[in-house]
């Protein structure tokens, strides 16, 4: 990739005697085994076409970004950001970002690159704001509803991954009697399990009901939420039991060993079998969601005071071009956000998840970012952690109805 910016820079450099490329600081929470190893094909990608780049790896560790957000609001409030961030499409990005006056538009990167055209429209509602500006460019497309199993202990025991939660429910039974956990859950951070209740809600009202939940058109004291606490409720019981001890990639190990049969997580779990040289993997819709994209997208973006501008705007370009997504993604387990990849680049995984992208519904993750804001969705999580402990559908209904209406207002 040869990018307009660095160019420029380089030429720059020749007339006025300055440095490229001082440094690029990126922050992300991309440290398990398959997620740094995708960030580390993109900056060697950075770094070839700018050898004089220090690289500077920012990333906080803890799935979802439980950990990194914090620290990333301490230092961009304190006047330190980094010179790009991690930061998912949607809400979170407009919500906390853009509307707190954080980041610098990017239009002149789409206009340069032609990105709006390579990306599919139903990506760009998430990524444009009401005015019509951009202020990140998207890297990739994750899909949460992934149901992920370890193909031999479902063949042992004469199974097939479930199509819909009873039967999931019935097929824990087996399972059971043979020593093995249906399900591998690791949520010591929350939001793993807040995953599950939005893949749950997902099959529950559908694509619409599900989007209506975020706008005011689907209640929250809905008999279909009660009864999705309730199926909640009975996934949870076929969990490992130490499953607050686990982080995402832990509940993964057990899949990999066979001592769990299935888990719902995201598609970066496929760069977690990569990185662990594990091909027994086998995955399908989460129950009751077949054509339905639950997704999110990792953005970067420019924030304002970005110590090494020039450089933001090269990772940046990198981000936004073919040979960047391609780079990244065929190791991280995404698909591109560019609708112009070569499927051939890519395992078999993300081949059947880019045909299921460009025919299915596209419905934007609470866990991941996209449907609510940060403040709604940690109220989400603290609903759901009480109800991991205590079970009890009509407080967490409650307190879900509650956390919509103060976020609706
Ligand atoms: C998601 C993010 C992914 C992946 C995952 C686990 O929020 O979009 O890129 O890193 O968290 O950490």
């Amino acid at each position: 990739m040869k990018t307009k910016n660095l160019l420029l820079v380089t030429g720059m450099a020749a007339v006025i005697g300055f440095t490229p490329a001082a440094a690029l600081e990126i922050f992300s929470w991309w440290t398990t085994g398959g997620e740094a190893a995708a960030l580390k094909a993109l900056f060697d990608a950075y770094s070839k076409e700018d050898p004089q780049a220090k690289m500077v790896n920012a990333a906080i560790a803890g799935g979802a970004g439980t950990n990194a957000k914090a620290v990333l609001k301490t230092r961009v409030l304190g006047g330190n950001p980094p010179d790009s961030f991690q930061v998912h499409m949607g809400a979170e990005l407009f919500d906390t970002w853009v509307s707190g006056g954080f980041m610098e538009p990017v239009d002149a990167i789409y206009q340069e690159t032609e990105l709006a055209a390579a990306l599919p429209e139903q990506l760009l509602d998430y990524l444009r704001s009401d005015e019509g500006t951009y202020y990140t460019v998207p890297l990739n497309v994750h899909r949460a509803n992934v149901l992920w199993y370890n193909q031999k202990v479902l063949a042992d025991a004469g199974l097939e991954p479930p199509e819909s939660w009873e039967e999931f429910l019935q097929a824990a039974e087996p399972l059971k009697a043979k020593g093995i956990t249906p399900l591998a859950l690791g949520d010591n951070g929350i939001w793993a399990t807040t995953q599950i209740l939005e893949t749950i809600l997902l099959a529950e009202l559908g694509p619409d009901g599900y989007r209506g939940l975020w706008d005011g058109s689907t209640p929250w004291d809905s008999p279909a939420v009660t009864k999705s606490l309730e199926t909640l409720s009975q996934v949870l019981d076929n969990a490992n039991p130490d499953h607050a001890a686990r982080s995402w990639d832990q509940a993964n190990d057990m899949v990999i060993q066979g001592t769990a049969a299935m888990t719902i997580m995201g598609d970066w779990a496929v760069a977690d079998y990569q990185a662990k040289k594990f091909s027994g993997y086998g995955y399908a819709p989460v129950p009751g969601t077949a054509g339905v994209y639950d997704g999110s997208s990792d953005t970067f973006g420019l924030p304002k005071k970005a110590p090494n501008r020039e450089q933001a705007l090269a990772w940046l370009e990198l981000v936004a071009s073919k040979e960047g997504q391609e780079t990244f993604n065929t190791v991280k387990g995404s698909i591109c956000a560019r609708t112009d990849c070569d499927p051939e680049k890519f395992g078999e995984y993300q081949r059947w998840a880019m045909e299921s992208w460009s025919q299915d519904e596209l419905v934007p993750s609470l866990a991941h970012g996209a449907a609510a804001s940060e403040a709604w969705m940690s109220q989400i999580d603290n609903a759901v952690n009480l109800f991991v402990a205590r079970k009890d559908v009509k407080a967490t209904q409650a307190m879900l109805v509650q956390a919509a209406q103060e976020a609706l207002r």
